[in-house]
């Protein structure tokens, strides 16, 4: 995007481009500081697991296939925050952030060959799956099939992994069972489950 900061002063101009804004000022380093303050104040939706006040039964055995079949492993439920974060907002929280926050080799199909940073061209981040059932509402926008006021859904049109390419929630968890991928065995657990089992992982994954 051409912004320079004292973080990443030169930007990564790819390799068709020699000069893409090196020459532009640096953002000033307040600038930087309330970038950093607002998106760390950001909140996180809440998991949408009620129905008319009762617990959805088949999200919380999705939740327990969840759990054996592997997927936690990486995808890491929960952490609690630090006493000593320097914002009095975030301290001491148990949050669910559904990742270990590391990096892992997801094998050749997903590789993208660009390095960057302490990262491989193979090797991604764990994303966090909270927010995961609304996250179509943000890389799509929404609609409004009935014009009624508050009528809003997420558009159909869904995109996952780092380049958008699954077009749903159960393509990328395919996506994840290629030869060589540390999520292999997950994947091939969750291919070995009952359709019924299967959907209830995939109702659990919508309610985050
Ligand atoms: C070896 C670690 C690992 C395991 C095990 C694992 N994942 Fe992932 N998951 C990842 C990584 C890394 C990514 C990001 C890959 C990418 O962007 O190309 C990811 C991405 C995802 C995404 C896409 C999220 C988004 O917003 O784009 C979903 C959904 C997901 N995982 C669900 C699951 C489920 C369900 C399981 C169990 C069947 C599982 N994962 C097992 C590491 C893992």
């Amino acid at each position: 995007m051409g912004v320079r900061t004292s973080v990443l002063p030169n930007p990564d101009c790819g390799s068709a481009q020699t000069n893409c804004g090196g020459n532009s000022p640096l953002m000033p380093e307040e600038n930087l500081d309330n970038l950093i303050l607002y998106i760390s104040a950001l909140g996180v939706r809440p998991q949408r697991v009620w129905n008319e006040g009762v617990e959805n039964q088949q999200v919380l055995q999705g939740r327990e296939q969840f759990r054996n079949i592997g997927c936690a492993g990486c995808h890491t439920e929960s952490f609690q925050t630090s006493e000593f974060h320097p914002l009095a907002e975030v301290r001491d929280q148990t949050i669910y952030p559904y990742s270990d926050m590391l990096l892992h080799y997801m094998g050749e199909g997903l590789a993208d060959n660009l390095g960057e940073g302490l990262a491989s061209g193979g090797e991604w981040r764990t994303t966090p799956l909270w927010g995961l059932g609304l996250s179509a509402c943000v890389t799509g926008g929404v609609t409004n099939p009935t014009g009624r006021e508050g009528g809003e859904i997420c558009t159909p049109d869904h995109a996952y992994l780092h380049d958008g390419r699954a077009r749903s929630i159960e393509e990328a968890i395919l996506w994840h069972g290629i030869e060589g991928s540390e999520g292999k065995i997950s994947t091939d657990a969750y291919k070995a489950l009952s359709v019924q089992n299967q959907q209830s992982v995939l109702r659990f994954l919508e309610s985050l």
